[in-house]
């Protein structure tokens, strides 16, 4: 009986490992796409990134509950000033700045691409396609705007209208992010 304690134990301390090192290899993944340049808009004061991929990645391939918590790790190191938002951007300045309503926005990304695709219905390749853009780039694009009207005061139609500019690379990085999704195949171990 001990033996089989220890094992029990063992596996548990295997899981944990295993959970922690795809946490810290997705923020890694976040960190390096924030290393190829933002696109700045004139219109608008927020940049067309590629870091967002990242973001859904982590949404796709970890799911909700780890997926949130990379990148949950990524935006704290970002908030206690480690330069790995696109730019080399950091700090608590950035999370009250234009672009705040992203960043909540990508916190989400992992728990609004899992509620959307978790219906029956939705278990099918192309409605997955739909339902990752309508909670990877739909839902955070609304966040992004309301902070832009109402924290930072612009306007509602060109806060909306800015929007626009994202969707198609937006809709690019869906894509991608679901083919890498249904290659990367991480083996599910007990695990909700
Ligand atoms: C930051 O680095 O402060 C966050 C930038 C947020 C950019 C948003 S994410 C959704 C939309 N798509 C883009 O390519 N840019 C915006």
């Amino acid at each position: 009986e001990p033996f089989f304690i220890s094992l029990a134990i063992l596996l548990e301390v295997y899981v944990k490992i295993h959970d922690m090192t795809q946490v810290a290899l997705m923020t890694a993944v976040i960190i390096i796409l924030g290393l190829i340049p933002p696109i700045p808009l004139a219109f608008v004061p927020v940049p067309i990134v590629l870091q967002n991929l990242g973001i859904m990645i982590a949404g796709i391939v970890l799911g909700p509950k780890r997926g949130t918590i990379a990148v949950g790790l990524f935006l704290l190191l970002a908030l206690l000033g480690f330069p790995i938002l696109s730019g080399g951007q950091a700090g608590p300045a950035v999370f009250v700045g234009p672009t705040a309503g992203y960043l909540i926005g990508w916190l989400l990304t992992p728990a609004f691409i899992a509620s959307v695709n978790a219906s029956a219905f939705m278990h099918h390749p192309g409605r997955q396609v739909v339902g990752t853009w309508i909670g990877a780039v739909l839902l955070v694009d609304i966040l992004g705007s309301l902070w832009l009207i109402i924290g930072s005061g612009m306007s509602w139609l060109p806060a909306v209208m800015a929007n626009l500019a994202f969707i198609p690379g937006d809709t690019l990085k869906v894509a991608v992010a679901v083919i890498v999704g249904q290659r990367v195949r991480i083996p599910r171990i007990n695990r909700v």
